[in-house]
C-alpha cells in the first residue's frame, strides 16, 4: 500500500486526528502524512490511496478566501484544502476517504467530510468508507476522550483493507 493523507488543520486539531491516522496505516504500508499547502496536486500514478482531513466551518469545508477570512492563518499557510481539491488531477477510480474534527452541538449540523467526500467523487475518486467525524469539546476546545483511539481504529481498519494492494 501507499498512502497519502492530506489535512488541514488552524488550530491543532484535525493534525491531531491526522497523525493518529496516518501512524495507525503506517502499519500496513508505506504512508505520507502532508499538510494540505505542501500536498501534490497531481496525484501518484501509484497511490493505493488517498485519505483528506478537514475541519468543519460554517457547516461544511472551510471555503478558500472565507476560511482564510475566518481562520486569518490560510493565507500564510499558502492554500487551502477547498482551493486544494479545486486542483487536482487524477486518473478515474483511485481509491480515497475523508474525514473531519467538528464539534457536536445541535445547532452546528454540517460536515467538511461529507462535503470533502462529494468533491473527490465528483473529481473520480473513489470512496471506500463513509465520510467520518471526530468530535472537540468546546468552543474551540480539544479532542474529547476517546476520539484518539476511535481515528486510530478508523485508520487501522482503512490500513488493513489496502495492506495487500
Ligand atoms: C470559524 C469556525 C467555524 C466553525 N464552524 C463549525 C461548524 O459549523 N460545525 C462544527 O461542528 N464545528 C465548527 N467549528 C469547530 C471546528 O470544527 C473545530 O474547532 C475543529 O477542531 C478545528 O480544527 P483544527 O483544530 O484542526 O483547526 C468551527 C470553528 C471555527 C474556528
Amino acid at each position: 500500500m501507499r498512502a497519502l493523507v492530506v489535512f488541514e488543520s488552524v488550530a491543532g486539531n484535525t493534525r491531531i486526528v491526522a497523525e493518529a491516522v496516518a501512524n495507525a496505516m503506517a502499519k500496513h504500508g508505506r504512508v505520507e502524512l502532508v499538510e494540505v499547502a505542501h500536498a501534490p496536486t497531481k496525484i501518484p500514478a501509484d497511490l493505493t490511496l488517498l485519505v483528506v482531513g478537514a475541519s468543519t466551518q460554517t457547516f461544511t469545508l472551510g471555503r478558500g478566501k472565507d476560511a482564510r477570512d475566518t481562520a486569518g492563518q490560510f493565507g500564510q499557510r499558502g492554500r487551502t484544502l477547498a482551493e486544494w481539491l479545486d486542483m487536482l488531477h487524477v486518473p478515474l477510480g483511485y481509491a480515497a476517504a475523508a474525514f473531519d474534527t467538528r464539534v457536536k452541538k445541535a445547532f452546528l449540523p454540517g460536515s467538511a467530510a461529507k462535503t470533502t467526500e462529494k468533491r473527490l467523487s465528483n473529481v473520480g475518486f473513489k470512496i471506500v468508507t463513509p465520510a467520518e467525524g471526530f468530535i472537540i469539546g468546546g468552543n474551540g476546545g480539544s479532542l474529547i476522550p476517546g476520539e484518539l483511539e476511535r481515528a486510530t481504529l478508523w485508520g487501522g481498519r482503512l490500513g488493513a483493507a489496502f495492506a495487500r494492494r
